[in-house]
């Protein structure tokens, strides 16, 4: 069930990746996963019209390094021209693959026709994929959702059309636009897109054990599989996931003293990329995710919470851990 797996011409040393999620899959995250044996990563989705007119912030969501490959770089938008536009550049700035995001059901993202919205105007997604397969040489996917409603289930259709507009696989997630991220995700649906296509099917939604994975992969005959959700604070799920299905073998979970550690190293590479102020803010959510379900967990996090300085962050992060080892909770000093 571990395998292989190539996307047009990339060749990937498994079939577990890192599913795209804004404000979370950024350089140290996406390094951290690949550790612990994500084959591919992608950046979160980033505005094809903010790389055409060079907003700053789109491309720092670009921001890689040679440990961080391969990297696929997801774009969205509503215009041909504009993503065509964009894909060259993403091409030119080193990306390995481009993946066009048609299942965003942000709605501030709708409202401009992009994301999800491409699944309801089927001639446009076709310009698009077209547009933008015209415009690289790169491995090209394509992300989608089950469609818009459970009036409207269209993925079938629009997998038919990435497929004949030259993309080399399809994502899909199988939750409505109106489902968001509740409720369950349809996998039957992957199952059916796998039948109906001949491209590369990978499958998205509702990963957060290994046995998951290998459920998905046999009820679906998926060739892929994405993990979103269950990464956040989790980034051994990974180790888990491709020593289960390539061998039957359970790890161990991290220890507290390994969770410190890879705390330590994901703060660290927060810091060098984001600065020391940033880098500690924008961790917070990573430590609350981290110490979710442990004992006294949710005294440390009202606690860590109010945390600025990195060093103070360490040391609290250290005084809560260390004492787990042995099944106290450091959060009783708290
Ligand atoms: C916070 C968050 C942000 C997300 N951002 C993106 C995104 O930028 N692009 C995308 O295609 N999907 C995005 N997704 C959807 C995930 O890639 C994935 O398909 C979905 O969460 C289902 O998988 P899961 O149950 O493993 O989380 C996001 C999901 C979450 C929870």
């Amino acid at each position: 069930m571990l395998s292989k797996m190539n996307i047009g011409s990339l060749s990937l040393r498994n079939n577990i990746f890192l599913a795209p999620m804004a404000g979370i899959t950024d350089l140290p995250f996406r390094v951290l996963t690949r550790t612990f044996g994500s084959s591919l990563c992608f950046t979160e989705m980033v505005s094809a019209n903010g790389l055409v007119r060079r907003t700053h912030k789109s491309y720092e969501y670009l921001k890689s390094s040679p440990d961080d490959s391969p990297l696929g770089v997801q774009i969205f938008g509503s215009d041909p021209d504009i993503l065509r536009e964009a894909a060259g550049i993403v091409t030119e700035l080193g990306a390995d693959l481009i993946d066009i995001n048609a299942g965003c059901p942000v709605k501030k993202v709708l409202k401009t026709g992009a994301g999800a919205a491409l699944m309801r105007d089927p001639a446009k997604f076709e310009a698009i994929v077209k547009s933008v397969r015209g415009a690289t040489h790169l491995p090209l996917t394509v992300k989608i959702r089950s469609g818009w409603g459970n009036d409207e289930l269209n993925a079938i259709e629009i997998a038919g059309i990435a497929e004949d507009c030259g993309a080399d696989a399809l994502s899909l997630h199988p939750r409505t636009v109106r489902q968001g991220f509740s409720g369950i995700a349809d996998w039957n649906l992957i199952g059916l897109a796998k039948k109906s296509i001949g491209i590369p099917v990978i499958g998205s939604g509702d990963i957060r054990k290994s046995e998951d994975v290998l459920e998905m992969i046999e009820k679906t005959g998926c060739d892929g599989v994405m993990v979103g959700r269950g990464a956040l604070g989790n980034p051994w799920i990974f180790k888990a996931i491709t020593a289960f299905i390539s061998n039957g073998t359970t790890p161990d979970p991290p220890s507290p003293i390994e969770r410190e550690a890879v705390i330590l190293q994901h703060l660290e590479m927060n810091i060098s990329l984001y600065g020391k102020e940033m880098g500690v803010k924008n961790f917070r959510k990573h430590l609350l995710w981290y110490t979710k379900g442990l004992k006294g967990g949710s005294k440390f996090r009202k606690a860590a919470i109010l945390v600025n300085e990195m060093n103070e962050l360490l040391e609290m992060v250290h005084e809560y851990l260390q004492p787990l080892s042995n099944g106290t909770s450091g959060a009783e000093k708290l």
